[in-house]
């Protein structure tokens, strides 16, 4: 339950026209914005959320607002220390073991692809950045149960080895691996792509695309029976879509690999994918300047009017790692509403 307050500096009680109601999430800000005749809004850190105008009074509209805010908190904030997996009754995914690269926080795109991998059933194990990385990380992975939980910097050289060590000593197998991670120095990303450095060109192609070469590299021989390969992507590499600049490019690539080594490990059952998801305000998003006009206009724009979650796109990951799905491969797959077909 939400503590709602009422916002003091406004009038309230009888005779004020509209109230104002404010609860606090961790670092969240939520206002509800109730008026007399039926009408209520909820705006979450300065954003429209919800709009209600069809209760029959203040009191319905304010319980409207309420139910539509507990049920964002608890999708997309489920902040409060213990993770909340989402209950799923049928297990499709047991049996399978996975790592995932990319969780840094209760945010990230990896998280919700690793909730649904476990509610699926699945066997999870979990990589974290650094020292500074793992406090944010370590409660989410004993939420998974993870029975790896390891360092890994890509760009300190043999991380990624010891990792798949690990997998192999620990299970001597794997059966889907998700690269959720990009990188691009701060000068590389908000620069113009005619003026980018070749430091600032390789880093961001070496973090963001070499890196999920190397990890198929390493998770083909644990790939004996099949398995999935899954990375992230973004529309900005088919379309220039302002400010996302030189990691266009890479993702451009990312893309095209994710072709090549489909079709370089499809005869031994590998699959891969990218998936290429809306934009969701992540840490990384955090880098990109202007995100929240990319935020209104995917809403704006998008056929289902709605931005993804982070758990939308890990159900939709979920699903390829499938059985029933062992025909998909080499797919760019659009967890975006639909916006990428619209003009
Ligand atoms: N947020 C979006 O709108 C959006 C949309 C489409 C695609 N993506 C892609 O999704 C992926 C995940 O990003 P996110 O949005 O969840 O943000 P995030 O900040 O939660 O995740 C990015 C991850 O990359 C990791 N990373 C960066 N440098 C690394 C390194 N040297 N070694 C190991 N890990 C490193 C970070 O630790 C972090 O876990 C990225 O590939 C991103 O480009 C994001």
């Amino acid at each position: 339950m939400l503590d709602w307050k009422t916002n003091s500096a406004l009038a309230a009680g009888k005779g004020a026209t509209v109230q104002q109601f404010v609860a606090i999430v961790g670092d969240h800000r939520l206002e509800a914005e109730i008026a007399p005749w039926g009408e209520g809004r909820l705006r979450i850190n300065g954003r429209d959320i919800a709009h209600v105008d069809d209760a029959k009074d203040r009191r319905q509209a304010f319980r409207a607002i309420k139910a539509v805010a507990e049920r964002y908190v608890e999708t997309h904030m489920n902040k409060i220390a213990v993770p909340m997996l989402p209950a799923v009754k049928a297990k499709l995914l047991e049996g399978k073991k996975g790592l995932i690269v990319g969780i840094a926080n209760d945010k990230s795109i990896a998280w919700g692809c690793a909730k649904a991998f476990r509610a699926f059933g699945a066997e999870v194990a979990v990589t974290y950045l650094n020292d500074k990385a793992k406090k944010f990380v370590e409660p989410l992975a004993r939420g998974l149960e993870a029975p790896i939980f390891m360092p890994l910097d890509v760009s300190i050289s043999g991380q990624m080895e010891a990792v798949f060590e690990r997998v192999t000593k620990e299970w001597g197998k794997l059966d889907y691996l998700v690269h959720s991670i990009a990188f691009s120095p701060k000068e590389a990303l908000q620069g113009r792509v005619v003026d980018v450095s070749r430091e600032g060109f390789a880093t961001t192609m070496d973090v963001s695309c070499w890196t999920f070469i190397r990890m198929a590299h390493l998770a083909e021989p644990l790939m004996k029976k099949g398995g999935t390969l899954f990375t992230m992507s973004y529309y900005g590499s088919q379309m220039v879509v302002k400010n996302y600049n030189i990691m266009g490019v890479a993702k451009a690539a990312l893309e095209c690999t994710v072709r090549y080594l489909a079709a370089e490990l499809g005869p031994k059952g590998i699959r891969v994918h990218a998936i290429s998801p809306g934009p969701l305000a992540t840490r990384a998003a955090s880098g990109i300047p202007e995100f929240d006009a990319l935020l209104d206009k995917a809403k704006a724009k998008a056929p289902a009017r709605s931005l993804v979650s982070i758990d939308d796109v890990g159900v939709a990951t979920a699903f390829l790692a499938h059985d029933a799905a062992r025909l998909i491969t080499g797919e760019t797959l659009y967890v975006d509403g639909g916006y990428h077909i619209m003009d």
